[in-house]
Order: C-alpha cells, then structure tokens, then sequence
C-alpha cells in the first residue's frame, strides 16, 4: 500500500495551523480524504487485471452494437446518480463483452468520486476461498461479513462455477442479506433470462427463482449483447483468421 502523494499542505501530518482573528489553531487537513479514499480502493480489493477499467478506457469499439453505448450510459448515470439510486445493476451478457470492465470502473467512480466503501468479489474465487478455511485456518464469516457490510459490493460471475446445495445457499445468504439491508449491489452474468437455446441454462436455472426474484427488485438490468472484445481486439493479430 503506501501512499504515494505528498501533501504539501500538512508535510503528511494530515494537520494544517490556521488563524483566525490573532487566534492558532489546527484543523484536519484537505488530503485526509484523498488519504481515505486511496485506502478504500485498496480495501476493494480490484483484481489486478481490472486495474485499467475506467468508463474512460470503455470503447465503443463497435458501431454495430447499440447496447456498448448504451450501457456506458446507464452505467455512468447510475454513479452521478448515486446515492440517490433506488436499485443496484444486473450486467447480463456473453464473455468478453465488457461487463466486468463496466462494473469495476462504476466501484471505482464511486470510490474515487464519492468515498463509498466498496468491494469487489468473484463469486467463483469467493467459493473457493470459504471452501478453503473448511478444516481449520481462517473462518469464512471473516470472508462473507464484509462483503455483506460494504456499502456497495460488486459481485461478479453470478451463476458461474459447480452449484452444489452449499454453493447455492452461501449465495442466498450473500444475496438475501443485501436484499435485506436494502444495500446496493452490482451483478455481472453471463447467463440471461431468456435463452436462445433450450438446451442453454436461464440465470434462474442457474441461481434458484428465489434469487433471480429478489434481484428484479435489487437491480436495474443492463445487457451487453454483442461480440467478445478480448477476441476481436486484443488476440494475437497473428492469430486472427484472414478474412
Ligand atoms: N468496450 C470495451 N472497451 C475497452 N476494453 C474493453 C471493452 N470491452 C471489454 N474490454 C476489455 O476486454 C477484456 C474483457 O472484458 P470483461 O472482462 O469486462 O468482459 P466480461 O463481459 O466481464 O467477460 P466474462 O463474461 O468472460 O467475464 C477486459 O480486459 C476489458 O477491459
Ligand atoms: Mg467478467
Ligand atoms: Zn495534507
């Protein structure tokens, strides 16, 4: 961690003197809030390879595709909007379409921009990480009650992975204590409600209709419904077939 910016202000006490009317006195300096902020983003605990994912550095890479604009739209409102917004964001769409990358840069405006105490989890790694303190080590309430507190939460991959009964009722628990607390919560799926496919799984296939019934109300949904960027732009040029 560390924090890389000087202060000029308070030399990095975080106190500045002031006077007024022949009176001394000090006060919290200004960059005690950038301070907390910069920490908070640490806290969020952004993977590494989310770093780069601002609205900023979302292109609208493809003029075919009417949803990339459009979800940069919502999204962006939703974080000026913010906190006066009556529910969270269901980011539906196939891989590569920029869900995460629009999810990660509305949990960063929202740090940056508002100081809100955000998180960002995987539900896969979450999985993982819980099943991984069974038989000893840390507790898995250390891991969920956060996620549960954090004023804004960004749980991404919703529907993704094995789902046993314990996987589905750790969700419920995660989900249901939000829906509760009537916290926002920003989904990412690649699963959607209407399949094109009847052998393809909805997303209440995939998280039980108890779930997807509780996220209509927690959630706006924004669809992404178009082509996979990592394959369209960042493959290999080598790689990528003659037309
Ligand atoms: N419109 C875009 N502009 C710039 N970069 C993009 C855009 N869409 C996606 N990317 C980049 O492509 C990569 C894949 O995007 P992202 O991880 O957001 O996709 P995803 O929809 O979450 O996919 P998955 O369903 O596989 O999780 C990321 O590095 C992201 O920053
Ligand atoms: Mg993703
Ligand atoms: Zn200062």
């Amino acid at each position: 961690m560390g924090d890389a910016v000087h202060c000029e202000l308070c030399d990095d006490t975080g106190w500045v003197l002031e006077s007024r009317n022949g009176v001394e006195f000090v006060r919290p300096c200004q960059c005690a809030e950038r301070r907390r902020r910069a920490r908070l983003l640490e806290e969020a605990n952004i993977p590494d390879r989310y770093r780069h994912c601002t609205f900023g550095s979302f292109e609208l890479w493809n003029p075919d595709d009417p949803t990339l604009s459009k979800a940069r739209r919502v999204t962006r409102e939703f974080v000026d909007l913010y906190p006066d917004v009556e529910k969270g964001l269901l980011l539906m769409g196939p891989v590569g379409t920029g869900k995460t990358h629009l999810a990660v840069a509305v949990l960063r405006e929202l740090i940056e921009g508002k100081g809100v105490r955000g998180r960002f989890a995987d539900f896969t790694s979450l999985v993982l990480e819980i099943q991984m303190t069974f038989g000893g080590g840390g507790s898995s309430r250390a891991i969920v009650e956060p996620l549960i507190r954090a004023e804004v939460l960004v749980l991404d991959e919703l529907g993704a992975g094995k789902v046993t009964p314990w996987v589905m009722d750790l969700l419920y628990y995660l989900v249901n204590s939000r829906y509760l607390e009537g916290r926002t919560t920003i989904f990412t799926t690649n699963f959607t409600d209407f399949p094109r496919s009847p052998q393809e799984e909805s997303l209440e296939d995939r998280v039980s209709s108890r779930i997807r019934s509780r996220l209509y109300e927690m959630c706006r949904r924004v669809e992404l419904r178009g082509e996979d960027f990592r394959r369209h732009r960042l493959a290999d040029v080598r790689e990528r077939p003659k037309p």
